[in-house]
């Protein structure tokens, strides 16, 4: 989708907003697919009120983008435009045993930089690609360590309320790669309390998450992680490797030789090879142990 309008682009550049004509998306995503459409880079939390009223009025529909590492978007000319966080500089702020991040920081970078500053708790989180405002959305989790666990307050854009929310970690409800948030509430900024940890320890944890993430799951490789959630009292990869489904490819579209609830992009994947590839795993897992997977991945069809 354009905005071609002068008039929209030049309240646009009023609100510190900064489009990016036609871009593709796929460089945005770490599936390394996606479309394009023009571009929204928000430089101020402030004007995201008056930047939603300013596309509602003119029927611009839009999507908000975090760090694209779990999400599968869709092919061609996409109709919808994609609104994006800048980083702020600095996007960690230390107070005590309270770090507060901005959505759009880098997940990893902040698991290391509250680790210099003797703060832990997140080590499990390091090796998860993507933003902060992404994981906490979804409440990523690794080896045994959830982010929601730590978070005390909230900031968000509530687009179905037109306004802006803190919210208190206790008024979040936070579940297995699942939370409260609405699918259109946008994640500005999160405070979460970490407990004291010698650095030196931290690390050691941080090795530790990094051998087993780097002895089971394909790094290097274009992914978004797993692909499907995992069933209660159930491992989707395990069930998908026992079915012996490991390369099985639909295009460039394959599931990984090295766990079976990764799907790769090992060159040019679509949308489309993706989804079928998805459709055709849920399909045969569905056959033989009648569970129904459920998708881990978010998509945003065209
Ligand atoms: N397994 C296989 N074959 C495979 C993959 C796994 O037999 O191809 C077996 C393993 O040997 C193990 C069991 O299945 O006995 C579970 O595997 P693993 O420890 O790799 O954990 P997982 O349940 O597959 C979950 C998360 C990962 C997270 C790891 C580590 C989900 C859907 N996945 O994977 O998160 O990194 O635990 O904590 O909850 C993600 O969210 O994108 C993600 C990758």
């Amino acid at each position: 989708m354009h905005i071609n309008e002068a008039q929209i682009r030049q309240d646009l550049a009023a609100l510190g907003v900064e489009v990016q004509s036609s871009a593709a998306l796929a460089t945005l995503t770490s599936l390394g697919i996606g479309g394009t459409t023009d571009l929204l880079r928000i430089t101020r939390h402030d004007s995201i009120p008056a930047l939603v009223d300013l596309l509602d009025r003119h029927k611009i529909p839009h999507k908000f983008l975090g760090g694209g590492s779990n999400l599968l978007i869709g092919d061609g000319e996409l109709p919808w435009v994609v609104l994006h966080l800048a980083k702020p500089a600095p996007d960690v702020v230390i107070e005590g045993n309270f770090a507060h991040v901005d959505a759009a920081a880098d997940l990893g970078r902040t698991v290391t930089f509250c680790a210099k500053h003797d703060l832990g708790g997140l080590e499990g989180l390091i090796g998860v690609p993507g933003t902060v405002g992404g994981a906490l959305r979804m409440n990523a989790g690794a080896y045994g360590t959830q982010i929601g666990s730590y978070v005390t307050e909230v900031k968000v854009y509530r687009a179905a309320q037109r306004k802006m929310e803190i919210l208190r970690g206790d008024q979040i409800s936070f579940e297995y790669r699942h939370t409260s948030f609405a699918p259109d509430d946008m994640m500005l900024a999160v405070t979460l309390n970490l407990p004291s940890k010698p650095y030196k320890e931290i690390l050691q944890g941080i090795r530790i998450c990094n051998e087993k993430r780097r002895a089971s799951q394909p790094m290097g490789q274009k992914s978004a992680g797993c692909i499907f959630k995992n069933p209660p009292g159930a491992s989707a990869g395990r069930m998908i490797d026992e079915l012996g489904l490991k390369g099985l490819s639909v295009g460039d579209a394959r599931v990984s030789d090295r766990h079976a609830n990764f799907f790769v992009n090992t060159g040019q994947a679509s949308a489309g090879d993706m989804l079928a590839l998805i459709a055709d795993v849920r399909d045969r897992v569905e056959k033989t142990y009648g569970v129904k997977l459920e998708n881990e991945v978010v998509v945003w069809s065209a």
